[in-house]
């Protein structure tokens, strides 16, 4: 029996993650799900401290976390977010974020053109640096002379692993995306990485854009990429574009890897949706391909194509929220996958 510690945070997390694991218990695996519902917005506000060292210690000891959404907008300090779900990909080494972003339905597209609809592509976003390394300091606080500083950090270790793995799952190319006409030493660094690792993947097509140009093309024309390798702050940025662009927010899922240990954290890209929370209409897509996702590194890759083709079908046929068009509730919609898997 493998534990799966669940983490259903903030806002419509808990609702969407309950959809999640329903789907998941139609397969009858040997999964054990430890919810650890404590950690959120009021256990912060009460006590100061979301996630406990206990609470930490059991998702560490777990195979695999799944994560629903924090957030909530009582709480302004960055350090509710920093102290749970980045102290956890820090501190986990979760240092892949990846973002598969696959059109569901083509009338899901913001795009006209039919050809440039199909988006097929898969953000890998380095998960442990950047500018969420949490590294900087300020001076003369409150002042009119205030100065911060974020260090932007990249390491060769970093930037040369998360290249590899991106390489590892490239199925028509890869494509590296930074500033370095502008990110003076970061952007030599990533430069040097890319070289060595198109030159140890010479099978696999390479190319290069600045985030900007990336930007517009994976607007313009999505179909062109496969798999985007860049750094934390670009990815995070990348991966709402991309997102968008398949069909919403919404329907978005995300895996944080150590591909290492085989850890792996998971968790839909939305947030936790404070206007809509507890109304129903929040959708658990986002979740259930997350959760999908969390199969397929488990080593239930047969499953995890089911649920995705089940996903697929209950959108086509309109079975699922208004934001996809459709016009049923997050239990509904949670429903019709399961009655499109059987
Ligand atoms: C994401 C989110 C987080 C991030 C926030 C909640 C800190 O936007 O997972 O993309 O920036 O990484
Ligand atoms: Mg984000």
């Amino acid at each position: 029996m493998r534990r799966i510690t669940v983490i259903p945070g903030d806002g419509i997390g808990g609702e969407v993650t309950k959809e999640a694991l329903e789907t998941l218990n139609v397969f009858g695996l040997s999964l054990e799900f430890d919810i650890l519902g404590c950690i959120n917005a009021d256990t912060f506000l009460n006590t100061g401290i979301a996630m406990s060292e206990a609470d930490f210690g059991r998702i560490r000891a777990s195979s695999s976390a799944l994560f629903g959404a924090i957030g909530d907008p009582r709480v302004r300090s960055p350090e509710y977010a920093r102290s749970v779900l980045l102290r956890l990909r820090q501190e986990l080494e979760l240092y892949v974020n990846e973002r598969p972003a696959r059109l569901l339905d083509h009338r899901l597209s913001p795009l006209r053109d039919d050809l440039s609809r199909r988006i097929d592509c898969v953000i890998v976003r380095e998960n442990t640096e950047g500018l969420y390394a949490g590294i900087g300091g300020s001076l003369r606080e409150n002042t009119p002379q205030e100065m911060t500083v974020d260090a932007d950090v990249s390491t060769y270790l970093g930037v040369s692993r998360i290249m590899e793995y991106a390489f590892s799952i490239a199925r028509r190319g890869v494509c590296m995306v930074d500033k370095a006409n502008a990110v003076r030493f970061g952007g030599k660094l990533w430069q040097r990485c890319w070289a060595e690792a198109t030159s140890q993947h010479p099978e696999v097509p390479g190319s290069h854009l600045y985030v900007d140009v990336a930007a517009m093309k994976l607007v313009s024309n999505p179909s062109e990429f496969d798999v985007i390798v860049t750094n934390n702050s670009y990815g995070d940025i990348l991966s709402d574009i991309t997102a968008e662009v398949a069909g919403g927010l919404g329907a978005a899922a995300s895996a944080n890897l150590n591909p290492d240990t085989g850890f792996g954290l998971f968790e839909p890209v939305h947030g936790s949706a404070p206007d809509i929370a507890g109304t129903g209409v929040a959708n658990p897509i986002g979740a259930i391909l997350s959760s999908a996702l969390m199969l397929r590194q488990l080593g239930y890759a047969t499953e995890a194509d089911a649920v995705r083709k089940a996903v697929e079908s209950a959108v086509a046929a309109r079975n699922c929220t208004p934001d996809l068009g459709g016009r049923l509730s997050t239990k509904q919609a949670g429903a019709a996958v399961r009655a499109a898997l059987v």
